[in-house]
């Protein structure tokens, strides 16, 4: 099968980690890009419910190898939290994961650094980030002051470490926050890197590797398009490319070896955290998506805001990636809905918009142009095919198609691996 990035199309939490774990048996390899901990993917097995969050989510195939890539960045505590956690489930990591020498690291002064900058910003201030320490980290790196996994195994590990903490224990004081204990947290992270340290290579080399061998590559995106640092709503954002391109620089494969972009995004649009959200809904419609979806994060358990179908954010995200098909989630929660709407623009200032402007006050200042389609009011959840449907369904799911100018290839009605089908005429060109 062909080598193919999965990524997010909207403010995260579509389904990839469910989309990945059903495409993953075509695919020998899954790779995490960016981002870190913040990500919450949740894959359920029959009664069985993983919720990945470092680990890209084919470790739960045991035929498939899988690969944590330079571009995200790796608390070492909790990666060795989730490998004990599946381990205990009988999954087996040794052999099968592979960590990049070239990934940084989040160390213990950067979640206190998130959280001590979330608590003392001011409301508009507020990002709502997951505080795992992602922003700060990524700022090291880019300020070239960060460490890295292949770091962990330097023999001057403990004191570049002791080094780091005292600096950073200096500007956590400043803002009056505790500091970090230096020889405890030395002597802990060294005892992580004995234990990490079969996990740590060079993956770019093993990935390329694996690609000139024929094996094919499966690249698994976190957060969303809308979350990317460069094309989401900047700074309510992640501190990561997102989006397509951010595969070959967060993994190291060259772009003439991508040969498809999956995008994924839901029936109706969520977003966790602070920021513009033009289809917000703050009414019953809302609720009825936010209990009949289980919309609460898979990372810090915050209920996420809901609200309705996004075209323009979706013709964005299939511009930005050159999606090939969408992997469209969730339609099962659209059942008890009377009408769902669609914005297909949006109007500021007497102005309209068919794309999605820079500027977060613009966005925020925008309302949303709908379109009214009726609901179908019919339990979906058994669908294995288009044509089991209603036909409201297979309306919405066309006009979508037509908005965005891209072609739904799978389409998801539960969280299971079984309540998913592919449209072969999509997927199959
Ligand atoms: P991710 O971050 O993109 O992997 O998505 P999350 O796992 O954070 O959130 C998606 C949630 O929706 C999870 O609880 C999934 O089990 C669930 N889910 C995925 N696809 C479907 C679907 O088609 N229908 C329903 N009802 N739930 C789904
Ligand atoms: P998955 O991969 C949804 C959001 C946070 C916050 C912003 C910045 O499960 O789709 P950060 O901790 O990254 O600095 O927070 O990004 N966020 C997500 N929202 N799904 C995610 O990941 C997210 N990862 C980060 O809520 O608004
Ligand atoms: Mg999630």
């Amino acid at each position: 099968m062909a080598n193919t990035i999965l990524i997010g199309a909207q403010w995260g939490d579509e389904g990839k980690g469910k989309i990945i774990d059903v495409i993953t048996t075509e695919h020998q390899w899954v790779v995490r890009f960016q981002g870190g901990n913040n990500a919450g993917h949740t894959v359920e097995i029959g009664e069985q419910r993983y919720v990945l969050h470092l680990l890209p989510s084919g470790i739960l195939r045991p035929d498939c190898s899988c690969i944590i890539g330079n571009g995200v960045v790796i608390d070492p505590i909790a990666l060795k939290k989730e490998i004990d956690e599946v381990e205990a489930q009988g999954i087996t990591t040794r052999d099968r994961l592979f960590v990049s020498d070239r990934a940084h690291l989040i160390l213990p002064y950067h979640p206190l650094i998130d959280a001590s900058r979330e608590g003392r910003a001011q409301h508009q201030e507020k990002i709502g980030t997951t505080k795992r320490g992602i922003g700060p980290a990524y700022a090291d790196k880019a300020s070239r002051t960060g460490l890295r996994m292949g770091d962990l195994l330097e023999p001057d590990f403990a004191a570049s470490l002791a080094k780091r903490i005292r600096e950073n224990n200096v500007l956590l004081e400043a803002q009056g926050a505790a500091p970090v204990a230096v020889d405890e947290t030395v002597a802990r992270l060294e005892e992580l890197a004995q234990v990490l340290r079969p996990y740590i290579v060079d993956t770019v080399r093993l990935l390329n590797e694996a690609d000139q061998r024929g094996e094919s590559i499966l690249f698994e995106g976190a957060q969303g398009v809308m979350l990317d640092i460069d094309y989401g709503t900047y700074p309510y954002v992640t501190s990561s490319n997102a989006t397509a391109g951010g595969a070959c620089t967060g993994a190291g494969i060259p772009p003439h070896r991508i040969e498809r972009v999956i995008g994924v995004i839901k029936g109706y649009t969520t977003r966790v955290g602070e920021g513009p959200f033009p289809t917000e809904l703050h009414d019953v419609a809302g609720d009825m998506l936010r209990k009949d979806g289980n919309e609460f994060g898979a990372t810090t358990g915050r209920p996420r805001r809901c609200g309705w179908f996004d075209a323009v954010v979706a013709r964005y995200a299939a511009m930005i990636n050159g999606i090939d098909f969408w992997a469209l989630t969730k339609m099962d929660v659209l059942d008890r809905q009377p009408v769902i709407r669609i914005a297909v623009a949006y109007e500021f200032e007497g102005r309209r918009f068919e794309s999605v402007p820079a500027s977060a006050r613009v966005l925020a200042g925008c309302t949303p142009v709908y379109e009214d389609w009726p609901g179908w009011e019919t339990d979906t959840t058994g669908a294995t095919c288009l044509a089991d449907l209603p036909g409201p369904a297979r309306d919405y799911i066309s006009r979508l198609e037509t908005l965005t100018g891209v072609r739904a290839g799978i389409v998801s009605v539960g969280p299971r691996r079984d309540s998913t089908f592919v449209v072969d005429e999509v997927v199959r060109r």
